[in-house]
């Protein structure tokens, strides 16, 4: 007979439910023609399109919607400090009142806070990020406006945006040579973990539809 014993739980009210998705800056163009970095993490991929959560009020969702356009840049575990040096900034002018209680600050220039470079995308005016080792120039299909009311900071809303794909760019040596595959033995994405971030750690396993 099984003797398995059911684990005892409790319900608990958890402030946020970031429960590990990868970590991604989006690149979108300014309207004075620079570029905004957001950094982000709700977001997730089937086949070639990418839906992302984003609340309202910032400077990179109103880049989106208005150029319908933009680079989701994936972090690598080694850009931990870059990605948080971005954390606390927006692109908007002036910061949201809810923002500047939490301390968030304006800053105009996102590459230079974090020490990165552009790199000039193939078909979206907003450049990708050259230092992240995956880099997906998308176009925006569809944003749909949600409310959130058990959003506390009241940041007002949310929109889930659902991105097509258009151009993968992919460091060298994150791809299995002489392949269209991403080498995940190599490739070592930053996740967000309930506000931590954290790498993939060991490998597992693999599907049976696994590629490489
Ligand atoms: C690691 C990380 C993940 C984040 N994930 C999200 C997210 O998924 N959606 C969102 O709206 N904001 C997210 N944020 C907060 C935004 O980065 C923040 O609102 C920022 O000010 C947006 O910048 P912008 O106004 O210049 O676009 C995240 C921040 C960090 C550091």
């Amino acid at each position: 007979m099984d003797s398995y014993r059911t684990p005892d739980t409790r319900i608990i009210h958890p402030s946020i439910l970031y429960f590990g998705t990868p970590v991604v800056l989006i690149t979108t163009r300014n309207p004075d023609g620079s570029t905004n970095i957001t950094p982000m993490s709700s977001a997730w991929a089937l086949a070639d399109r990418v839906v992302i959560g984003l609340t309202g009020g910032g400077q990179g969702l109103a880049n989106l919607q208005r150029e319908r356009e933009c680079v989701l840049n994936l972090a690598a575990e080694d850009q931990q400090e870059a990605v948080e040096r971005l954390a606390p900034t927006t692109g908007c002018d002036p910061v949201p009142a809810w923002k500047r209680a939490v301390g968030y600050r304006h800053e105009a220039d996102k590459f230079a806070v974090a020490g990165l470079h552009t790199a000039p995308s193939s078909t979206v005016n907003a450049p990708r990020i050259a230092e992240c080792p995956l880099q997906l120039e998308a176009r925006l299909l569809l944003a749909v406006q949600r409310p959130l009311d058990a959003w506390r900071d009241g940041a007002g809303g949310y929109v889930m945006a659902e991105l097509e794909v258009l151009h993968v760019h992919a460091h060298d040596d994150v791809v299995v040579p002489g392949t269209q595959h991403i080498d995940p033995r190599r490739y070592q994405p930053l996740f967000y973990l309930f506000r931590h971030y954290v790498g993939r750690g060991h490998a597992l396993g693999k599907t049976f539809k696994a590629e490489v």
